[in-house]
């Protein structure tokens, strides 16, 4: 019996070594933790259970038949968050670069199964350079098989993908089709072929930074939701991110204990919009007032600021927050804010939170660049997210809401279930100064009589009552009862049902 036993360690401690004693170091030297390290440091202490750890390649070319570790260059299991299950695999970069083999891809397809059929969260921490290129077919299917469950999963459970070494091909492909991608500064990067093959094919010269570094994917390509400086922050951001998710669209929102009274009033609000209309103001500022504790979690942080989104929570519950953020652009929509706000509403809609939207906004980014780059259609991608979302709606109107994008910022129109504007809120087809010098062209040359148009038009438009007095605002609202206003709302809303018609799925303009 003692021999048996003892078999058990050895067996366990040689797939632990992973990629063995060197490779590890190198890892460290990196700045970068192991595979086991990360799974550790994510999940709820001694909560770790791995899966398939002694599984190993069936690959016989290259002499492959020679060189096998255990595990396979993957480490999988579940274990629990601030207690909640999740699922999670994580590659070992230390044995053979995290590539995927087909025993590699059955492990992670095991888990990927397990976390939907039981319907919890799966994490996936990458650090992996893809199929393996010694199984060739075998590695393409066995990614296949990956993506598959992927597409199947997706708006049943979370899916979030952590970026924490150099990834390409399938180790970048799937987790593009997860709901959420964050990266680690310096040490990860993200690109479907590396700057080898970039130089080859195009010439360009490139460093992996230049390619598919964190900021790149942060700031422009928007693939990462999110980058942080170091494996440890990210992971436990990860955690807190865990705490506002959902276990599945049919679980409901978590809800934490909180200590932030409901109906807590916020007399500094009633300062927050400046005097004059076109003098800007920090919306997270509102934002952070508003929620529980001022605790937002911000995705997409970097990209697109002229509008913000994320999740945080009231009376404990999960909310999604989508608002114009008049600091950066006057908090204009343009194509990419329209892209990054559209996903964030599905992913809301998907999951069942709630939909709390601030609203200040001069209307779409006028232009050629944005016409040619297809603002119509990202336009519509939020104005159809927007529509199709069943989950409860609250607006709130600070200040501009003007033209189509009005309608578009969840309106009354769209299926807005609880909108509320601010005494300083201006519901218009466009501002004052524009629409004078449409309606009034002959007047141009007329300074005076242009300044009694705009004061007329002013007066006559810029106020919430136009609107309200039709029935497009529930009510005018004082800012610093705000908190209080939503609360109500989504205690009202709680049991909502609203079903689209059937359909196989709907036609969003891609
Ligand atoms: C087998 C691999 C591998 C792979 C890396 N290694 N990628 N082994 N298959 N795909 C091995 C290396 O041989 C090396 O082994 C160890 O991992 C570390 O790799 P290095 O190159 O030394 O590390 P680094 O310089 O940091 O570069 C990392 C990398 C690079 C950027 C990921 O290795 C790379 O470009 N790899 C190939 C990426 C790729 O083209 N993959 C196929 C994609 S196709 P030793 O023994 O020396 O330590 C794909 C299909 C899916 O994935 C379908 C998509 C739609």
């Amino acid at each position: 019996m003692k021999e048996v036993l003892e078999e058990v360690e050895i067996r366990r401690g040689r797939a632990r070594a992973g990629g063995g004693a060197k490779r590890i170091e190198a890892q460290h030297k990196r700045g970068k933790l192991t595979a086991r390290e990360r799974v550790e440091l994510l999940l709820d202490e001694g909560s770790f259970e791995e899966f398939d750890m002694y599984v190993e390649h069936r690959c016989s070319e290259f002499g492959m038949e020679e060189n096998k570790v255990p595990g396979d260059g993957v480490v999988t299991g579940w274990g629990t968050i601030n207690g909640r299950v999740a699922y999670v695999f994580a590659k070992d970069f230390t044995v053979f670069g995290g590539s995927l083999s087909e025993a590699h891809a059955d492990k992670m397809i095991k888990i990927q199964d397990m976390a939907l059929q039981n319907r919890a969260p799966i994490i996936g921490l990458f650090d992996a350079g893809g199929a393996r290129i010694q199984e060739g077919v075998a590695a393409l299917g066995g990614y296949g098989e990956v993506f598959l469950r992927n597409v199947l999963a997706s708006g049943v459970i979370p899916q979030v993908s952590v970026i924490m070494g150099p990834c390409a091909g399938g180790d970048v492909y799937s987790p593009a089709m997860t709901d959420f991608i964050f990266m680690v500064r310096d040490t990860s990067y993200m690109f479907v072929t590396g700057p080898d093959v970039v130089k080859t094919v195009t010439k360009e010269e490139v460093t992996a930074e230049q390619l598919g570094g964190a900021s790149v994917h942060t700031t422009k390509s928007s693939i990462a939701d999110g980058a942080y400086d170091n494996d440890v922050e990210a992971l436990l951001q990860m955690r807190r991110l865990m705490d506002f998710l959902p276990s599945s669209n049919q679980s409901g929102v978590p809800e934490l204990p909180t200590r932030d009274p409901w109906d807590r009033m916020e007399p500094s609000l009633d300062t927050l919009i400046p005097d004059n209309p076109n003098k800007p103001y920090d919306i997270k500022e509102l934002i952070l007032k508003v929620v529980d504790e001022g605790d937002f979690f911000e995705i997409q942080e970097a990209f697109a600021r002229n509008i913000v989104v994320g999740l945080a929570r009231m009376e404990g519950r999960t909310i999604g927050i989508v608002a114009n953020q008049p600091l950066m652009l006057a908090g204009v929509l343009d194509s990419d804010a329209s892209r990054k706000a559209a996903r964030f509403v599905r992913f809301c809609d998907c999951f069942n939170i709630p939909l709390v939207t601030f609203v200040d906004v001069p209307g779409f980014l006028p232009g050629t660049d944005q016409e040619y780059g297809g603002l119509i259609k990202h336009g519509a991608k939020l104005l159809f997210a927007f529509t199709e979302a069943t989950v409860p709606k609250v607006t709130v109107i600070t200040r501009k809401a003007y033209g189509g994008a009005y309608d578009v910022m969840s309106s009354k129109h769209i299926r807005g279930d609880v909108n509320y504007a601010w005494p300083t809120a201006e519901i218009a087809v466009m501002g004052a100064k524009g629409a004078v010098e449409i309606l009034y062209r002959a007047e141009l040359g007329d300074p005076a009589k242009i300044k009694k148009r705009i004061d007329e038009y002013q007066k006559r438009f810029a106020n919430p009552f136009v609107a309200a007095e039709r029935g497009y605002i529930d009510e005018v609202i004082m800012p610093h009862g705000t908190r209080k206003r939503i609360a109500r709302a989504l205690q009202m809303l709680r049991n909502k049902h609203v079903e689209n018609p059937w359909k196989k799925h709907d036609n969003l303009p891609l």
